[in-house]
């Protein structure tokens, strides 16, 4: 009879079932058993299907990454930990000392800062509004990476994917696009000639605010070498946060087609308010790059906006006070409407000054649409803006 210190630890054992569940198991693993060592050999070479070590990757990780590579069309993908250690590991696997990148400089904050702490390790980077054609076809010149995003925050400027794709492609440079705004169902910026794509999955392809996690994907020649940097340096995502995400992006099409059909017509009706003095929506004729979005964007313009109160924090404060669904919060992509204010979150480290000069003055907000009814959306913005 075994003791009990040892049955505690051998004891729960279950017979794998010769069928499949609807669900993949979620493999809560950190470390995998072999029969013998022609077995360790065989799996490190890939001649039989197995599992090393929880950073190398679990049946999780490769759903979430096969998902993924699907939805962009294309032959290979990592998960990771979150956006930016995807963002982190493409940097490291492709970029070394003396590297020059070409970013957009209206990319998400922690993506410009992650650029510039590369500095200390010898890269090289150029910020540039990318409207500005020109200086792009300049700065390109002996670049090695192009960065942009399919739609920048919190303006909402689209990029012609196309255009600077060729550009980049003619300087021979790598153009890696954050397509977070957009998802897979908005955008595949593969298609347009970029070279790698990263979405921070934390948002709308997982879309429940609580999951944090990100992926990359592309051609294999350049995804396995960003998977060796990731798994070295850690910078992996873990079995359930995977499982969260490819549940979530079972809905993504559902949910993106309520979000940004809910999105177009409160940009409309937030541009016909009397409070509002200016609404930024691709979707909207007014917005200088509602033509380029249209090459960009497909399936509608996705569910994120922008609008400008009065330049006051305390308009913000109050419309804040008085909203009953629609809460401040400093994400996006979720389920449920958030607002989000650049002036005192993603841009609070810019002086006052350089906020203005972007046109992000206390009264501007951004709005993550989610898929609640559009009419107790409208009213619940009606209500909270009768008190301004
Ligand atoms: C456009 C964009 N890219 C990347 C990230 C980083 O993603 P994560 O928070 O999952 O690291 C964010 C986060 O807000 C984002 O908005």
């Amino acid at each position: 009879m075994e003791s009990l210190s040892t049955l505690v630890v051998h004891g729960a054992t279950a017979e794998t079932p010769a069928n499949q569940p609807v669900s993949l198991p979620i493999y809560q693993s950190a470390s995998w058993t072999f029969g013998d060592l022609d077995e360790v050999d065989a799996v490190y070479a890939g001649d039989k299907p197995g599992c090393i070590y929880g950073r190398n990757g679990t049946p999780n990780h490769r759903a979430l990454e096969n998902l993924f590579a699907k939805l962009h069309h294309t032959e290979a993908a990592v998960a990771c930990a979150s956006g930016m250690s995807a963002l982190s590991a493409a940097f490291l696997g492709l970029l070394g000392q003396g590297s020059k990148v070409v970013a957009s400089q209206d990319l998400y904050g922690s993506t410009l800062n992650a650029l510039h702490d590369l500095g200390r390790f010898g890269v090289e980077v150029i910020t540039i509004e990318i409207t500005d054609l020109d200086r792009m076809q300049t700065a390109l010149r002996g670049a090695r990476m192009l960065v942009l995003e399919t739609s920048s925050n919190p303006r909402l400027r689209i990029p012609n994917l196309h255009r600077l794709c060729a550009m980049a492609r003619q300087a021979g440079a790598l153009v890696l696009v954050d397509n977070t705004f957009a998802s897979p169902y908005h955008c595949r910026p593969l298609q347009h000639g970029a070279d790698i794509v990263m979405e921070s999955l934390t948002k709308f392809v997982s879309g429940h605010s609580d999951v944090m996690i990100g992926a990359l994907a592309g051609r294999r020649d350049l995804i396995e070498p960003i998977r060796s940097v990731a798994v070295r340096m850690g910078l992996v995502s873990n079995p359930h946060e995977c499982w969260l995400s490819v549940r979530g992006a079972e809905t993504l099409e559902l949910r993106m087609q309520r979000a940004s059909s809910n999105a177009a017509s409160l940009a409309q009706f937030l541009q016909a308010h009397p409070k509002v003095r200016k609404v930024h929506y691709p979707g909207l004729p007014s917005h200088p790059d509602h033509q380029t979005a249209q090459g960009v964007l497909q399936n509608g313009f996705a569910a994120m906006l922008s609008f400008e109160l009065e330049p006051s924090r305390q308009a913000v404060n109050t419309l804040l006070h008085n909203l009953r669904y629609i809460k401040l919060a400093l994400s996006l992509g979720g389920v449920s409407t958030t607002l989000s204010h650049p002036a005192t979150s993603s841009h609070r480290f810019l002086s006052r000054a350089e906020r203005e000069q972007l046109g992000l003055h206390d009264g501007f907000l951004r709005m993550s649409v989610g898929i609640e009814n559009l009419d107790d959306l409208k009213g619940d913005l009606e209500q909270a803006l009768s008190y301004l």
